[in-house]
């Protein structure tokens, strides 16, 4: 989603914001634009193409500066267009970039349109722009500080004035925001990872924070209006380009990186004991009755699988809430409930704001599985399990999810041996099986080829059923919004003994229904709605267990995974499904990696 760098330094900072705002593309963007202090005035300029068609614009007009903010922009407000494109512009005196949504921004354009502000774009950012301008008497940062105060909703903003040329302002709240402290300079970003190269050494800035940037200084207020001091820590962020190998997309390598991936999200654990998930463990599980899990999405469906891993090992009842619902629902809090949130990238703002609710609601003990140890997430949440899936650049997410799975497993096991109901022969059973998943997930992936041919069909298609039952309903789920995400087949998933209860209507000889049939206790029933479909002329394609007696005729297809641990096969299943996906929308020429309207890290509500 969008993404923000700014510099105050003594040398060119054009190639040091181009490289930041590369390094975020991977989030999803769809206009870009770069903002800079030359000879006393603001000069801008902004593309709703790529980042490197940006810079080859700046190429050709030679802008450079000491001063200056970029930005890439995900359209909330106002369609994808050069006049909505950061930075915006006040009178110009004032250049703004803003991550988040102003909702009084209605409101406030009025109040300025009356006080002879003209406004040049369809956004909510522009309002802060001028309301920043409006209320500039010489000092940037006293007017930033006045501004935010009347700012309703999320924002994080980067500022820099005409009449002070080593200066860059940045305000914070609902959307995070970072300082990379350096030598002579100071850097603001929405991510560590834009600055990646250009310094590791990082503050967080926090809810409410305003920070003042020059050459030799960082000073930061509260909300409040209070002197801070913020902790520097030295981090060591990725960049999101991680180099592709001989993969063509950065799906498929994600994809075929599973094994290490989770064999990383695993390697500390030789058996299983709660400090694995923090040092307050151990009390905290045992105090707590239940667990609430909340997440968006992918991460969301992670925790549905929790949900039937935790209730049938741990015997502890498991509420799972999508965040976007969970945060403005009147519900019934238990403080004795472990809150836990799921999210690959830590950030995600319908997540931060159900966690903030959970906890203003009294229900204090709180995890995170996250697989970015800077997050907000990691830092709002008490516990913390780090899933180790490396930086995931594909929009669709896939090891991120595997690795969660992983984690989420474990908790099932950390609970069920707190509360008593894991003896050490099953505990030295499940690690075993853990073990062995790097192995097992190898072996699911050669099943590449057959599932191509399988691709080779579904792209000509506009519609796909997925069904599952028990543990494996929420994987078809997964392997649905996959291919909808990247392909555009509009895909639904149902628990196979819905089907009778509406979706069958839609069932013709066109639509092709994958259905995820491991061999668990479920198999028979799930073989009575197959055979619902085929009496339909539905056409069914089938991940079977190797040891299932599922056959392959006339309207059936069945790719056989190698054989597993049982209880472990959610994570094997959700294999197959993600290279359908990938495949698929390779086949219907598709953006894979940064499919249309999606962003990879969702900041804004
Ligand atoms: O970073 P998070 O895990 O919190 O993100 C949640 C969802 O936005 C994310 O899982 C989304 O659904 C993915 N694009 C799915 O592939």
């Amino acid at each position: 989603m969008c993404g923000i760098v700014g510099a105050v330094a003594q040398r060119n900072i054009t190639p040091i914001l181009l490289e930041g705002l590369k390094r975020l593309e991977y989030r999803g963007y769809d206009s870009c634009g770069v903002a800079l202090h030359v000879d006393g005035k603001l000069q801008r300029s902004r593309s709703t193409s790529r980042v490197t068609e940006l810079q080859a614009q700046i190429d050709q007009t030679g802008l450079a500066g000491f001063t200056g903010i970029a930005h890439t922009r995900w359209a909330t407000h106002g369609v994808p267009s050069s006049a909505n494109a950061h930075p915006h512009f006040s009178r110009e005196r004032i250049a703004l970039v803003h991550n988040g949504i102003i909702e009084n921004h209605e409101e406030l354009r009025a109040e300025l349109s009356t006080a002879g502000y003209i406004f040049e774009s369809q956004t909510d950012t522009e309002v802060i722009a001028h309301l920043i301008d409006h209320l500039y008497q010489g000092d940037l940062f006293e007017a930033v500080q006045q501004a935010v105060k009347r700012l309703s909703g999320a924002f994080a903003i980067a500022v820099f004035c005409r009449d002070e040329p080593h200066r860059v302002v940045g305000a914070r709240l609902g959307s995070p925001l970072i300082v990379g402290v350096g030598k002579g300079e100071n850097f603001i970003a929405s991510d560590a990872m834009a600055l990646a190269g250009t310094t590791d050494q990082i503050i967080y800035l926090e809810e409410g924070d305003v920070v003042d940037l020059q050459l030799q200084k960082c000073w930061i207020v509260d909300n409040q209006g209070k002197s801070v001091q913020r902790e520097i820590r030295t981090v060591h962020a990725h960049s999101g380009a991680a180099e592709l190998g001989p993969y063509r997309h950065y799906m498929q390598k994600e994809i075929f990186e599973q094994p290490r991936a989770i064999a990383d999200t695993l390697e500390n654990v030789t058996n299983i004991m709660p400090e694995l998930f923090g040092d307050k463990a151990y009390g905290i599980f045992k105090e707590i009755d239940s667990v609430l899990i909340l997440a968006c999405g992918t991460s969301y469906y992670a925790g549905l699988t929790a949900k039937y891993w935790i209730e049938s090992i741990a015997k502890i009842t498991v509420n799972v809430e999508i965040a976007s619902e969970y945060r403005y629902r009147d519900s019934v809090p238990n403080p004795k409930s472990l809150v836990v949130t799921i999210s690959q990238s830590g950030e995600t703002a319908d997540t931060l704001a159900a966690l903030k609710h959970a906890r203003n609601q009294g229900m204090l003990h709180t995890l995170t599985v996250c697989n970015v140890t800077t997050s907000a997430m990691v830092r709002e949440c008490e516990l913390a399990y780090i899933t180790h899936a490396g930086v995931e650049v594909g929009v669709a997410s896939t090891k991120a999810f595997t690795t969660q799975l992983a984690a989420l497993f474990l908790l099932a096991l950390s609970l069920a041996q707190i509360k008593g109901r894991l003896n050490d022969e099953q505990e030295a059973e499940h690690i075993k099986a853990m073990r062995h998943l790097p192995v097992a997930i190898s072996a699911v992936l050669a099943l590449e080829p057959q599932i191509i041919a399988w691709a080779e069909q579904f792209a000509s298609k506009e519609n796909a059923l997925f069904l599952g039952r028990g543990l494996h309903y929420p994987i078809a789920m997964e392997g649905a919004l996959k291919l909808k995400e990247i392909s555009y087949i509009h895909a639904e998933a149902y628990p196979a003994g819905e089907l009778k209860h509406g979706p069958l209507a839609l069932v013709t000889k066109e639509m092709p229904v994958v259905t995820v049939a491991p061999n668990d206790t479920l198999i028979e029933k799930l073989k009575s709605n197959m055979q619902e479909v085929r009496a339909r002329g539905g056409e069914l394609y089938v991940f079977a267990d190797a040891d299932s007696h599922i056959t392959a005729s006339e309207g059936i297809h069945v790719i056989r995974l190698p054989e597993h641990y049982g209880l472990l096969s959610p994570i094997l299943h959700t294999v197959p499904l993600q290279l359908l996906a990938y495949h698929t929308a390779l086949a219907r020429g598709t953006d894979v990696d940064k499919p249309r309207n999606l962003a990879k890290s969702v900041t804004v509500e």
